[in-house]
This record gives C-alpha cells, sequence and structure tokens, in this order.
C-alpha cells in the first residue's frame, strides 16, 4: 500500500503540521505501509494526479487542511482519504458552527456571540466591548471563530484586556468568538470509528503548569502535565466520552476526531470544539490516548486507511 502523507500547508499552524506529519509518516512505515512525504503546496492536484496513492492521510491542522478545502481536491480526483469529508469539516472547523449544533440538541457548550470585525467598525470599538461585558460578564474566552493551536486565544479577567485580547484574535481572522469562560478541567477525548461505529478512547486531562493551556504550553514539553487517562470518576469519563462521541455523530464526522471540553467543578461537562485533524506531535493529545487505550499512532491510522481503501 502506498500511503501520502499531507503536512505543512500555508496556515500558522504550519510548524505544528510539520512535526505531526513526521511522527505519523514513521508510524506509518512501521505499520509496513510504503509512505511518502508531501507538502500540501500548490503542486497537490499534479502530484496526486501523477503518483495514484492508494490513499492519503491528512497531517495538516488549520486552514485548508481542516476546512474541507484539501478534502474537495482530494474528492475530485478520486483518491481516499482519513477523515471526514468537505462539508463536515466546515461545519466543525467553524467554531460557532460547531457550538450552534450541539446546543440545538440540548448538550452544554458555554455561552457565546460572534463578533465579525464589522461590527467594531460600524458600531465603534468601544460601545461594543461595553456592551459585551454587559451581556456577558466577566472572565470571558476570546478566540478567533476559526484557528486552532490556542493562537490568537485568550482569556479575559478584566474589561481592560479586552481591547488586546480583540486584536489579538482579528490578527488571525475576521471575526471573535467571545465565550463565558467555565472553570473547571480541560480534557481531550479522542473518537475512534471502527467496525461498531465511532468509539471514545479514555480522556486525557490537561494540567498547564502556568495555568494557560497556550501555543507554548502545547508544544514545549514539560510545560504542561497530562493524565491520559483523566482523573474522572467512571460518571465523569462517561460524560465526556458520550459528549465526543455525540459531537462527531452530529457533525457527520469520520475515521477520527478530538472534541475538547471542559470538566466543571459540579461534574458538568461542556464542549468546547472539536478537531477533525488532530495534532500528533511528541506532546500532542491523540498519541497519550491511544497510548491509553493499549493502542499506538500507527496501530490506529494503518486501521484507518485500510478503511478508506475499503
Ligand atoms: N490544532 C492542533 C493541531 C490540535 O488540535 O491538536
Ligand atoms: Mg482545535
Amino acid at each position: 500500500r502506498f500511503v501520502a502523507v499531507l503536512a505543512g500547508g500555508l496556515s500558522h499552524e504550519r510548524e505544528v503540521s510539520l512535526r505531526s506529519g513526521r511522527r505519523l509518516s514513521a508510524a506509518l512505515r512501521s505499520s509496513g505501509l510504503s509512505v511518502a512525504e508531501w507538502d500540501a503546496d500548490g503542486h497537490l492536484l499534479e502530484r496526486l494526479r501523477a503518483e495514484r496513492p492508494d490513499a492519503v492521510v491528512i497531517a495538516l491542522h488549520g486552514g485548508e487542511g481542516e476546512n474541507g478545502s484539501v478534502q474537495s481536491v482530494l474528492d475530485v480526483v478520486g483518491v481516499p482519504y482519513v477523515g471526514a469529508d468537505p462539508r463536515a469539516c466546515r461545519r466543525a472547523w467553524d467554531k460557532p458552527t460547531a457550538k450552534a449544533e450541539l446546543d440545538r440538541v440540548g448538550l452544554s457548550t458555554p455561552d457565546w456571540v460572534v463578533l465579525p470585525h464589522t461590527t467594531f467598525r460600524e458600531l465603534g470599538a468601544q460601545p461594543v466591548l461595553d456592551a459585551l461585558v454587559e451581556r456577558m460578564g466577566l472572565p470571558l474566552m476570546l478566540k478567533p471563530d476559526q484557528g486552532g493551536s490556542a493562537l490568537g486565544a485568550r482569556v479575559v479577567r478584566d474589561a481592560a484586556e479586552l481591547p488586546t485580547a480583540v486584536v489579538g484574535c482579528l490578527s488571525y481572522g475576521d471575526t471573535v468568538l467571545v465565550e463565558r469562560f467555565v472553570e473547571g478541567v480541560e480534557v481531550a477525548v479522542a473518537v475512534v470509528e471502527g467496525e461498531d461505529g465511532p468509539r471514545a478512547l479514555p480522556a486525557v486531562e490537561i494540567s498547564p503548569e502556568g495555568g494557560v493551556y497556550d501555543y507554548e504550553a502545547r508544544y514545549v514539553a514539560g510545560l504542561t502535565t497530562y493524565h491520559a487517562p483523566a482523573r474522572l470518576d467512571a460518571a465523569g469519563a462517561r460524560a465526556v466520552g458520550e459528549l465526543a462521541v455525540a459531537a462527531h455523530r452530529l457533525l457527520g464526522l469520520r475515521d477520527i476526531s478530538r472534541t475538547d471540553a471542559i470538566v466543571s467543578p459540579d461534574g458538568s461537562v461542556h464542549f468546547l470544539e472539536v478537531n477533525v485533524s488532530p495534532g500528533l506531535t511528541e506532546t500532542s493529545l491523540l498519541p497519550m490516548a491511544f497510548e491509553a487505550a493499549g493502542s499506538s499512532v500507527g496501530e490506529v491510522y494503518a486501521q484507518l486507511v485500510d478503511r478508506a481503501i475499503a
């Protein structure tokens, strides 16, 4: 079997993707597959036509790798790939859309408002921010509505920090997602599809040393402590697993996803987002979940390649 691993790309998460791609390629090779590592550049279409891999595994993060664009190219060429189709990717990639889907069926997600950059221009920044604090209170979590690896995201505990936080978001996109900040423990729950449908793996608990799980805390080893499985009681572990499977199904995802959620001190669980191309770097969450489930990157992805080709 000849598999192309797509990594790199043009998004802000390019460096992360190159790390994911390297690890994934090595893992697939050790599972016995023949692997080519491709940068997802302007030659992708020609390359797919010329080399016709049996399947593609997307290790791109952010932008075209998660918003369905690359998946559309693969559909056009007719090359099977691991992961969700373009429409499902688009819905998962846009955080407000994903939140609305879960909210619609009664699953909890932090209250939110969406502020397109035009709002600030039309109404003036200060009136918008004043109204925001009046309506939502503090603390708030601000993030780009589409993005990853916490780039541009920031917790705001004091209204004076809002303008900086907004500028941070708008430097990564044109719309700010504002959520009420929910206190609790952050967990990540992988969902993998097999013969018997989507199944949640043990949750991974995230404890950043500095309290904030930002880009550095994600990718510099030692800055965050992880517990896999998460230190939840049986009911909590079940609840986060059910939430992740529900998100995967509701958004019409395929093969693999990772749902990020908060478990509050009262045990309630709150959906933050779902990722269609989760990180696979040395400090990423998915490989920890695989290990906690007694498996590995190579084993899981080799199975998913089989599913994609079948
Ligand atoms: N966006 C990063 C790669 C993740 O979700 O793991
Ligand atoms: Mg993400």
